[in-house]
């Protein structure tokens, strides 16, 4: 089973979201005895999803929407993403401003599993000028609301439900 990931991030943060999912779905494959490779790729750079059996796309939340990458990667793909499972992600709020509400584009998306959200993460530090005065401006908190424990659990749910769906390879004792 081939498994992509696909993420937009501007800042690295949603990036590491995929990497986390993807170390704890390929432990759960791999302890389900279901035989699979799990790649990381920036979205903006997946031309077809033809080779994979699953998919997972994630976008950090700018202003609302996600990712151009992330959008792109949807519109260009549609009818291969309803040919198979696809679960979304969107990360973005950061702080008491931030309330977990999924980009209203992605919201409609029927033919996917699940839209999770999940908490953000930023360094003020490394927002352009701009950035900053939007951050002031939506009264969001700097820090990092990413729960890795949260993430692996939806990974390990994923796991389980593409192991429903897969021959497992039998472990030698
Ligand atoms: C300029 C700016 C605008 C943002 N707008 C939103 C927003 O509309 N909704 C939201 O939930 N989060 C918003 N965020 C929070 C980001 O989505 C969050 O920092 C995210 O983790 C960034 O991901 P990245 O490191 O992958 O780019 C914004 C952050 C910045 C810097």
């Amino acid at each position: 089973m081939r498994v992509l990931i696909a993420t937009s991030s501007r800042h690295g943060s949603t990036r590491e979201i995929g990497q986390w999912l993807s170390s704890s779905l390929t432990d759960a494959l791999q302890n389900s005895g279901v035989s699979a490779t799990v790649e990381v790729r920036d979205a903006a750079d997946v031309d077809s999803i033809a080779e994979y059996d699953a998919v997972i796309i994630g976008s950090a939340v700018y202003m609302g929407r996600w990712l151009r990458g992330a959008r792109s990667l949807v519109a260009r793909q549609q009818p291969e993403l309803e040919a198979r499972p696809v679960w979304l992600f969107s990360s973005g709020p950061i702080g008491a401003a931030g309330k977990p509400s999924a980009p209203s584009a992605m919201d409609k998306a029927s033919w996917a599993v699940e839209h999770r959200v999940f908490g953000g993460k930023f360094d003020l530090s490394t927002l352009s000028w701009f950035e900053r005065l939007v951050v002031r401006l939506i009264r969001a908190d700097e820090g990092d609301d990413r729960s890795r424990e949260e993430i692996d659990g939806w990974a390990r749910s994923i796991g389980a439900t593409l192991a429903e769906s897969e021959p497992t390879v039998p472990t030698l004792p």
